[in-house]
This record gives C-alpha cells, structure tokens and sequence, in this order.
C-alpha cells in the first residue's frame, strides 16, 4: 500500500474509533442512563447506649451505624474514602469517617461506619432542649463520595453520589426513623 493509502486508512481507523467511542458514551448516558443509588443508613445499638457517657460533655460519642448501598446501574462505582457530616438544626456537630468501596454493577454492599458526635455542639444548642421535650431529637446526615463508574471495563467516567439522610430519634423508646436520598452525577 502507498504512502498515501496508508494515511488515509489511519485517519478511516480513528474516525471510526471516535465515532464508536461516541456511540458507546451516548448508549452510557441514554440506554443505561445511570440509575440514582439507593441509600440506607441505620444506627445500631442504640437502644444499649450508656447514658453516662452523656455527662461528660466535652467527649465525642460515637454511634455505630449500618451502611446500605444498592447500585441499580449496569456499571461498577467505585470510590476513596470520605467524610460524612452530621447537622443538628443546621449546624455540624459530628462526623463520619466513610471507608473507600468498591460497588460492583447491580449488587449491593453493606458497610460499617461509625458516627463521631462532639456532645457538646449538641447540648450547647438552644434547640436542644427544646427538642428532649418534645420526645424526639432531628439529625441530617450529608456525604458526598467522588468516585468512578466504570462500565464493561472499558468506559470510565468520573461521578459524585451525593446522598443525604434524615434521623428522627424516638427519646422515649430509643427507635430511630431514617430516611435517606441518593443522588448520581456524573
Ligand atoms: C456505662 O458506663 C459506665 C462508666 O463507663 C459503667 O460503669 C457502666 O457499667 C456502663 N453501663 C452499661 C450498662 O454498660
Ligand atoms: C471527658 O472526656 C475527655 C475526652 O475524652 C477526657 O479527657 C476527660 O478525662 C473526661 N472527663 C471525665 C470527667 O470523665
Ligand atoms: C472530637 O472530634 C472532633 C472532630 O472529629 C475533634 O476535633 C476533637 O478533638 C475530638 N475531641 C475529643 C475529646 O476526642
Ligand atoms: C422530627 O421529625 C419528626 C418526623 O419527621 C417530626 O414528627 C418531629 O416533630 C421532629 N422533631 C423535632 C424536634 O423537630
């Protein structure tokens, strides 16, 4: 083959090459338009909390907690380690240190995390009161985990979920509703 010809096939190669590589992206983001993760977070053990590591306010306490992590998608996500933050009314008053996982493509993962609350940030505020007598105590939970979907082994993108959860802590008989939302964007 020329020169010539050989140039020619080459640019052909990469033509098609970008043309695949398009269609694949395109399929990605409508076929298998990525899925919102499901989410679930729930606080162990609560119901055995020793209330006198409550009288010394300037510890952190820390809450184990169930983490539930359902990927829909056709493609893996994977993603570093990362903090969580825990508002009260608004303010942060605790932490959550979340491991790196790896969620392969529709399955799901079960992790455990644990909650750092700095009491003091929780007692030193006006609302907190307010709240015990009313029998239920508010939390929100927020995390955001930059990772990457990676999809038949070839596709990679780069996506964050953002997820955010709500806890409501029945004071009198210790129960704790959580209801939380996942978000993927890519
Ligand atoms: C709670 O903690 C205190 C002090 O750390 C300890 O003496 C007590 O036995 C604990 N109670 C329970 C039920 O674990
Ligand atoms: C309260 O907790 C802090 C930090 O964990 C500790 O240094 C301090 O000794 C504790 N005080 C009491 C009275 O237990
Ligand atoms: C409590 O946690 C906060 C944030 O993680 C940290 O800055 C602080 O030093 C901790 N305090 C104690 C007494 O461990
Ligand atoms: C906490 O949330 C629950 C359910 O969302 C609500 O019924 C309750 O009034 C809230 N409590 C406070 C103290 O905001």
């Amino acid at each position: 083959m020329s020169n010539k010809g050989l140039k020619i096939c080459l640019v052909l190669f990469l033509f098609l090459l970008v043309i695949v590589s398009v269609g694949m992206v395109t399929l990605f983001l409508t076929v298998f338009k990525p899925k919102d993760p499901n989410i679930m977070v729930q606080p162990v053990g609560l119901e055995h909390f020793n209330l006198s590591l409550l009288t010394n306010l300037t510890a952190n306490v820390s809450l184990p907690m169930v983490i539930t992590m359902v990927n829909p998608n056709f493609g893996s996500f994977e993603y570093p380690e990362a903090m969580g933050y825990v508002n009260f009314h608004g303010g942060i008053v605790g932490e959550v240190p979340i491991q790196g996982e790896f969620v392969p493509a529709r399955e799901q993962i079960v992790v455990d995390a644990w909650a750092n609350l700095m009491l003091q940030k929780v007692v030193t505020d006006t609302r907190f009161w307010a709240d015990v007598l009313s029998g239920s105590l508010n939390f929100t939970s927020t995390a955001a985990l930059p990772g990457k979907v990676e999809m038949l082994k070839i596709l990679k993108l780069k996506a964050t979920v953002y997820s955010t959860c709500d806890f409501s802590i029945d004071l009198t008989s210790r129960n704790v509703d959580s209801k939380c939302s996942a978000k993927i964007k890519l």
